[in-house]
C-alpha cells in the first residue's frame, strides 16, 4: 500500500480534506495516509506553523497532498507554502486548467496547463533601497532553473497526450533574463520533435487569453508571470473553489490546491472540496495509479451534471452532501 503524507491545514483545511479521504477510500483504492498536522492550530503546542516532523514525512514518502495553511499576518511566521517549496526544492508549479460540467463561465473548451517556474525570478527576494525615493528588485534567470522547467513542460506535455508547449517571455523588452528563459526553452525545445512550438510576448497572453482561451495548451513561464496568468486561468474555470495545483520537484512532489484557508467559512461545512479533489486526482496520476484517478474523476463529472453543488458555484449542498452525492456516484 502507499504511503503518501496528508497535510490536512487549517481553516476549511480539515473539512475538505476529510471528504476526499473518505472519496478515495470510496473508489477501492487503499492509500496509508501519514496524516501531519501544520498551520495555526500547531503554533501553539509546537511553536512553529511547519514542524520539522512534516518535512521529515514528505522526505520519507515523496508524495503529499496538502489542504491549505493560514499565513499568520504580522507574526513573523514565514509563510508555510514558501517554505516547503524551499526546503523541498519544488521547482515546478503546476496548474491544469479546464472546464467543468455545469461550472458557468464565459468560455467553454478551456484546457490549459500552467507550467511556472517556482525558484526564482524577481520572487528571489533581493531588493535594496539605494535613497530613499528609490527602491530596486533584482529579477534572477538562470540557465539551470529555466532549462529544468521547460524539460518540465516538454515531459509533462509527452507524457499527458498534450501538443504544443509555448513559452511566455518579455523577451523583447528584458533581453538578458527572459532573452535567457526563451534560449533555453528553444534548446530544451530540439529535444522534442513530437510537440509543437510557440513563443508569446505576456501582454498579447493575456489578451488572447480572454478572448479565445480555448487556443492554448501547455503555457512555461518564469515566475512572475507564471504567478498572474495561472491565477487569471483559473478564472477561465470558474475560480477558487476548482482551481487545483501542485508543486514538483526532483525528488518530491506535494498536490494542493490554490485556494486558501478560507477562515469565513471555517466550520459552516459549505466548503467545495473540488480544487483539492482535483489535486488529489492529479496525484493520482502522478503515482500511477490512472484507473482510480478516472473513476473518481468521472464521479466528480457526473455530480456537477446533475446539479450537484456547492454554495459557491451556486448550489446549495453542505460539503458532506456532495462528497456523499460524489461517493455514490462513484
Ligand atoms: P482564500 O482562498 O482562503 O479565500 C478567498 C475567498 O474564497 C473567501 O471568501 C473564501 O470563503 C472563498 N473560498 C476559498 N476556497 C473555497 C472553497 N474551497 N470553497 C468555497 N469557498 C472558498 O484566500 P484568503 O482569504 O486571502 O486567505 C486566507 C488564508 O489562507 C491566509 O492566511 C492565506 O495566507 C492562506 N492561503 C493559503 C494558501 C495555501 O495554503 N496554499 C494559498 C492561499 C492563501
Amino acid at each position: 500500500m502507499r504511503t503518501v503524507t496528508l497535510i490536512n491545514g487549517d481553516g476549511i483545511g480539515p473539512e475538505i480534506s476529510d471528504a476526499v479521504v473518505k472519496i478515495i477510500e470510496a473508489s477501492g483504492l487503499k492509500i496509508d495516509w501519514d496524516v501531519q498536522t501544520a498551520g495555526e492550530d500547531v503554533i501553539e503546542k509546537e511553536g512553529v506553523p511547519l514542524p520539522e516532523r512534516v518535512i521529515n514525512s514528505i522526505k520519507k514518502n515523496k508524495i503529499a497532498l496538502k489542504a491549505p495553511v493560514t499565513t499568520p499576518i504580522g507574526k513573523g511566521f514565514r509563510s508555510v507554502n514558501v517554505q516547503l517549496r524551499k526546503t523541498l526544492d519544488l521547482y515546478a508549479n503546476l496548474r491544469p486548467c479546464k472546464n467543468l460540467p455545469n461550472v458557468k463561465t464565459r468560455f467553454d473548451n478551456v484546457d490549459i496547463v500552467v507550467v511556472r517556474e517556482n525558484t526564482e525570478d524577481l520572487y528571489a527576494g533581493i531588493e535594496r533601497q539605494p535613497d530613499e525615493d528609490t527602491a530596486e528588485s533584482i529579477k534572477i534567470i538562470t540557465r539551470k532553473a529555466s532549462e529544468r522547467i521547460c524539460k518540465f513542460a516538454f515531459d509533462y506535455a509527452l507524457q499527458n497526450g498534450r501538443k504544443e508547449v509555448c513559452v511566455v517571455t518579455k523577451a523583447n523588452i528584458m533581453k538578458l533574463s527572459d532573452g535567457m528563459f526563451l534560449e533555453c526553452y528553444r534548446k530544451v525545445a530540439e529535444n522534442y520533435p513530437q510537440i509543437k512550438k510557440r513563443e508569446i510576448l505576456v501582454d498579447n497572453l493575456c489578451m488572447q487569453l480572454v478572448q479565445k482561451p480555448e487556443q492554448f495548451d501547455v503555457l512555461v513561464l518564469p515566475n512572475l508571470y507564471g504567478d498572474i496568468v495561472s491565477d487569471l486561468c483559473a478564472g477561465l474555470i470558474g475560480g477558487l473553489g476548482v482551481a487545483q495545483g501542485a508543486n514538483i520537484g526532483l525528488d518530491y512532489a506535494v498536490f494542493e490546491p490554490v485556494h486558501g484557508s478560507a477562515p469565513d467559512i471555517k466550520g459552516q461545512n459549505k466548503a467545495n472540496p473540488t480544487a483539492l479533489l482535483l489535486s488529489a486526482i492529479e496525484m493520482l496520476r502522478y503515482i500511477k495509479e490512472n484507473t482510480y484517478a478516472e473513476k473518481i474523476e468521472r464521479a466528480l463529472f457526473k455530480t456537477l451534471e446533475s446539479g450537484i453543488c456547492t454554495p459557491d458555484l451556486g448550489g446549495n449542498c453542505s460539503t458532506t452532501e456532495f462528497r456523499d452525492a460524489l461517493i455514490s456516484n462513484l
